[in-house]
């Protein structure tokens, strides 16, 4: 894949990390996977004596019980707020396990069957009738096939019949193709298969998912970043790069970022740092939007003015992301900048610009 792809999946932006990791790996590996599950531990929380990044920020017991539950025959339900890293920890771990991470289901009010199991390519059925060639696989009958991870994100917002269709496969591991006859009427899965499924608790929660299918996942909790200088250092090190990729030079100001996370968990947690209490936004204030309101920030500054972003280009950006169409949030953002709470030039330049809020 070249340099013009917006985002390459983790196997190719990781692919040298990978190599090393596996020719370095002698431990012993379960069944089907690319790599040890302490190499794959590795490659998720970065490992400075081997040259690998950290990539996901959190309670490393976390990837090892991912990891355990990935090796034994139940899926992985990543459940938490948006925001909190979900998908990427999804995409980290098959990278990790099965070396690819694009097997993925995209769950949503239209997710059929067809688009989780397999369809047909309709000129071949029409001419030759159902055949391993006139079939299309889709990512589960792909990853079962192949001995891969196979990542359903957001599975809660699929109707939960189309839920289900993961039953079979994961407890008898086991694909049923009607259609065609003899041996190739079933499908049965390779040792590598498995299924990270991803959920937000903002959505329809997954108390409605059947017991039948809650039963086939061990269910993890991803939670925001607790501390606030792991977050910073987080939002910055991932905006220098969003930066450097949009081709501004200037980094990131650490005053103004420091502002920006600030204020994000002031209003996600509706408590300031002091513990006054604050407005809560209902909209989402996650380290991921914190993230790229840093990367539109620094774009600001830089493609309007050739410069830094400041606290005033905060301003500007926060009203159509954090306050998106509510104008509940609107007001409480406007409140939380008149209150004018903190020192230091950034937040006085943060308050003189709320005039740059619409409305
Ligand atoms: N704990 C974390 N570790 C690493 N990145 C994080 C973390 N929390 C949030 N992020 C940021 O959020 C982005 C990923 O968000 P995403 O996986 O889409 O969240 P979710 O699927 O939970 O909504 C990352 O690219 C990173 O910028
Ligand atoms: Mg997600």
């Amino acid at each position: 894949m070249n340099e013009h792809v917006q985002r390459p999946p983790a196997e190719i932006r990781y692919a040298a990390e990978l190599a090393r990791l596996r020719e370095s790996d002698t431990d012993a590996r379960p069944p089907g996977w690319a790599l040890s599950l302490r190499a794959a531990r590795r490659f998720v929380l970065g490992d400075e004596k081997l040259g690998i990044s950290r990539k996901f920020v959190g309670d490393p017991s976390l990837i090892d019980r991912s990891l355990v539950s990935l090796a034994t025959n139940r899926g992985l339900m990543l459940v938490g707020e948006p925001g909190t890293a979900k998908s990427l920890l999804s995409e980290l771990l098959a990278a990790a396990v099965s070396g690819t991470s694009t097997l993925t289901i995209q769950g949503g009010a239209a997710t059929t069957e067809d688009q989780i199991k397999y369809s047909w390519n309709y000129a071949l059925l029409v001419a030759e009738g159902p055949s391993t060639r006139s079939l299309v696989a889709a990512p589960l009958l792909r990853g079962m096939a192949e001995g891969k991870v196979v990542r359903f994100e957001e599975i809660t917002r699929c109707p939960l019949e189309v839920q289900d269709c993961l039953l079979s496969p994961l407890s008898d591991r086991v694909l049923a193709v009607p259609e065609l006859s003899g041996p190739e009427s079933m499908v049965f899965a390779k040792e590598g298969f498995t299924v990270i499924a991803t959920a937000n608790t903002r959505d329809r929660g997954v108390n409605e998912m059947s017991a039948a299918l809650k039963r086939r996942f061990n269910f993890e909790t991803v939670f925001p970043i607790a501390d606030f200088e792991t977050e910073l250092l987080l939002v910055e090190a991932e905006a220098a790069a969003l930066l450097k990729r949009s081709g501004v030079e200037a980094p990131p100001r650490r005053d103004v970022l420091e502002v920006l996370v600030t204020a994000f968990r002031e209003l996600r947690e509706g408590q300031t740092a002091r513990g006054d209490a604050t407005d809560r936004l209902s909209g989402v204030m996650s380290t991921a939007e914190a993230v790229s309101v840093a990367h539109a920030v620094g774009l600001r500054g830089w493609f309007l003015r050739g410069e830094p972003g400041t606290a005033a280009d905060l301003v500007s950006c926060l009203a159509g992301t954090a306050a998106k169409d509510n104008p509940e949030d609107l007001a409480k953002l406007r409140r939380y900048l008149e209150q004018r709470r903190r020192h230091g030039d950034q937040w006085q330049a943060l308050y003189e610009a709320r005039h740059l809020l619409p409305g």
